[in-house]
């Protein structure tokens, strides 16, 4: 599953007044949406399927929150904290209907499922409850309400792709998009509630992901990053609907999807995530090495070094397991990055355990990773089967130490690679300069460079001349 990058972002259509012109005899014409979204890549991504959803319907998304209809939250479960961040979004809102009677609040999401009888019944904090899967159905919801009752629909699917369906995009660069290629997950591991919020894993049709890529493409995105929880039990057909049908012509798995989304151009860049230690084949590996646009660059959540630990999380590998897939990552991409997850203070982590992942990440080097304290969530395995007992501060200092040693090992993988030459993408000016633009290498390094005259969307070689432990600083190569 892929890590929770951007805490929240407020996001706008760009599409703006077009739509609201075109559709102004639909339910929503002249109606505003306010879209705030919270966790995962994934959940950026729904937003984007949401948006176009209610575009559909007439609604135009607006940045301002006071001059929105209809609000909608798209929430996060991973760990406590973001719950309750949510929560306390949810009370300002509640804050501002007081003034605005009209207003539509609804959440979405991961949250949807566990909290609906919370929010909805006892806080009426929020109208309308929309789980992952039941985003088709927002225009029907939003019709409920408008008759006066609180509405929810958070049945889950097993085949909801929204395949058909193109997403608005939401981003301000429009240089690089996410493309969701399956969804939910069918792992347990044993502290994740994602297979209770996301339901079972499923896959998209192929012939919808690469026309969606080829779509943005020809829209001028160089980038696309190809989302699932576990990307590589990706898989196609191979028993369609019950029918056995010729599984070597049938079947597409995540390897052949890669190939077949980097055949589309040279041009544009293939990212993916989230790789699944126990089940990253060779094939990928492969497929990275062979095509010069698929990204050297691969995010292998570790989440312990201890074997017990792993068999504990139900992750499907051991320490000796990963190390050796790390070995074949090195052994078959030249100079391919790799980023990891790890959780501090699962349940029953001695010391020594702990220590069994500082000596992994010394092992390995990795040149990021989301470093997480355990968070026991409702319903899982953890929670039904073990204690959490390691205590808060020792969860807190062995955090620490990981988060100070990883920030050692990026600075010093970040300054192996001044003096070398890099392809960067693009994506635009840099946080701290308009007289500056920032793009990425293959292995995902943030590179910042002297804008001159290049254009954002293009490919620039830059010679790297100093770094932070977080970014590279480099020149524009003539
Ligand atoms: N507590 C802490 N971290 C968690 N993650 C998932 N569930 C939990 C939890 N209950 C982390 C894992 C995962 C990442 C997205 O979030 O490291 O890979
Ligand atoms: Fe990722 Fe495991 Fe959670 Fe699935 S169950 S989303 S693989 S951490």
């Amino acid at each position: 599953m892929e890590s929770e990058r951007n805490a929240s972002e407020i996001l706008e259509n760009r599409q703006g007044e077009a739509l609201d012109l075109s559709y102004s005899s639909l339910p929503g014409a002249h109606k505003k949406l306010y879209l705030e979204s919270y966790g995962c890549q994934m959940n950026f991504s729904d937003s984007e399927v949401v948006a176009s959803i209610l575009a559909s319907e007439g609604y135009t998304t607006t940045r301002e929150i006071e001059q929105a209809d209809l609000v909608l939250i798209n929430t996060c479960s991973i760990r406590e904290n973001a719950e309750q961040r949510v929560r306390n979004r949810l009370t300002e809102f509640k804050h501002l209907k007081s003034n605005h009677p009209e207003m539509v609040v609804g959440i979405l999401g991961c949250m949807a499922e566990r909290l609906k009888k919370n929010l909805l019944e006892e806080e009426k904090l929020v109208d309308l409850v929309a789980g992952p899967d039941a985003y088709r159905d927002l225009p029907n919801l939003i019709a409920e309400v408008g008759t006066g009752q609180r509405a929810v629909n958070v049945l889950l699917s097993r085949e909801e792709t929204y395949a058909d369906i193109s997403p608005v995009r939401l981003d301000k660069g429009g240089v690089s998009a996410f493309v969701t290629i399956m969804r939910g997950c069918d792992n347990m591991c044993s502290f994740c509630v994602v297979p209770f919020t996301r339901g079972r894993e499923r896959s998209r049709d192929p012939k919808s992901i690469l026309q969606e890529c080829q779509d943005l493409f020809n829209a001028g995105y160089r980038e696309v990053t190809l989302l699932g929880q576990n990307v590589d039990s990706y898989r196609w057909n191979m028993l369609s609907k019950g029918d056995i049908i010729n599984p070597e012509e049938s079947a597409m798995n995540f390897a052949e999807l890669l190939c077949a989304v980097a055949e589309l151009s040279p041009e544009l860049r293939i990212r993916f995530s989230t790789s699944h230690p126990k089940d990253m084949t060779n094939d990928v590996l492969e497929a990275i090495a062979r095509y010069k646009n698929i990204c050297n660059y691969i995010h292998l959540p570790v989440q312990s070094g201890h074997t017990d630990v792993l068999s504990r999380m139900n992750r499907g590998y051991s320490r000796e397991w990963y190390l050796e897939r790390i070995e074949a990552i090195q052994r078959i991409i030249p100079d391919c990055a790799i980023s990891t997850d790890i959780i501090s203070g699962f349940c029953g982590e001695t010391e020594e355990e702990h220590q069994a992942t500082v000596s992994l990440m010394n092992e390995v080097v990795f040149d990021y990773a989301y470093m997480f304290k355990y968070s026991e969530r409702p319903k899982t395995l953890a929670e039904r089967k073990f204690e959490d007992d390691v205590p808060d501060e020792t969860k807190s200092r062995r955090l620490q130490e990981i988060i100070e040693l990883q920030t050692k090992h990026s600075a010093e993988r970040n300054r192996a690679r001044v003096g070398e030459v890099y392809e960067i993408l693009v994506e635009g000016p840099s946080r701290r300069s308009e007289e500056q633009y920032c793009g990425r290498n293959s292995q995902n390094s943030m590179v910042v460079f002297d804008r001159k005259n290049v254009q954002v969307g293009s490919y620039v070689m830059v010679r790297i001349t100093s770094c932070t432990s977080a970014t590279l600083i480099g020149e524009l190569v003539e």
